[in-house]
């Protein structure tokens, strides 16, 4: 089985991409410069926080990465979802529109999937979620797990639920593992399979550090002093 995923993944080149979920440009210029960040997810709190207005930052990320950029519309209807979300299509050629988890939702999906515009459907809490929107064709789907944690309940499960159905059927829509709270969460992601993790710059800081690497360097560092120059 392990050689399977090993030669299935090699093959397809598939690793799981890291996504910031930030609008702080500061954070994501930091990120961006590790070499590691595959694209940038936002939502109108994250917008909010930053401080600056909407044109100010996508235009900026834009700048800054070179991957998929997910903007959510603030849209009820279908109708306004669908105009809303080809106005922000139409800023960059990454843009992925975020689209909330709802009926009208999905019917906007459907009628994007077929002008080719990417879509996140956001705020997914069930593998039904999910599937609704892998059949409308989404790009993306962001299953939300600290927030299902926060509730008592596992919300890893449903990610590990959607990974089974989507290779059941063969569903393209990509799964992006969001509302990630700690490391322990990206590691579940991937060992899940899951496409995308997008994780919150403070939870990538903390993956990068392990105060042994600290102490290794630290002890490295000063035995080399001793060295005969
Ligand atoms: O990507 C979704 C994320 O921004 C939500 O995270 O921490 O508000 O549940 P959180």
């Amino acid at each position: 089985m392990l050689i399977n995923n090993l030669l299935f993944s090699t093959f397809w080149g598939l690793v799981m991409k890291i996504f910031v979920d930030t609008a702080d440009l500061d954070e994501i210029r930091e990120l961006a410069s590790w070499g590691v960040i595959d694209g940038v997810t936002t939502n109108p709190t994250l917008i909010a926080k930053s401080g600056r207005s909407f044109k100010e930052i996508v235009d900026e990320i834009f700048k800054i990465v070179d991957g998929p950029i997910s903007l959510e519309v603030v849209g009820t209807t279908a109708e306004e979802m669908v105009k809303e979300a080809r106005q922000l299509a139409g800023i960059h050629r990454n843009v992925v529109v975020k689209i909330p988890m709802t009926a009208e939702g999905l019917k906007a999906v459907k009628t994007l999937s077929k002008e080719d515009v990417k879509t996140n459907v956001t705020l997914v809490f069930s593998a039904n979620q999910a599937l609704l929107a892998a059949k409308a064709g989404a790009t993306y789907v962001s299953p939300f797990i600290g927030r299902l944690d926060d509730m008592g309940h596992e919300g890893m499960q449903i990610v590990e639920e959607i990974v089974d159905i989507f290779g059941n059927y063969g569903f393209k829509t990509q799964i992006i593992v969001a509302s990630i709270r700690h490391p322990v969460h990206v590691v579940q992601a991937a060992r899940l399979g899951a496409d995308v993790a997008t994780i919150p710059p403070a939870v990538i800081k903390k993956m990068v550090k392990h105060s042994l690497t600290d102490v290794g360097i630290q002890r490295f560092l000063e035995d080399w002093k001793k060295v005969p120059k």
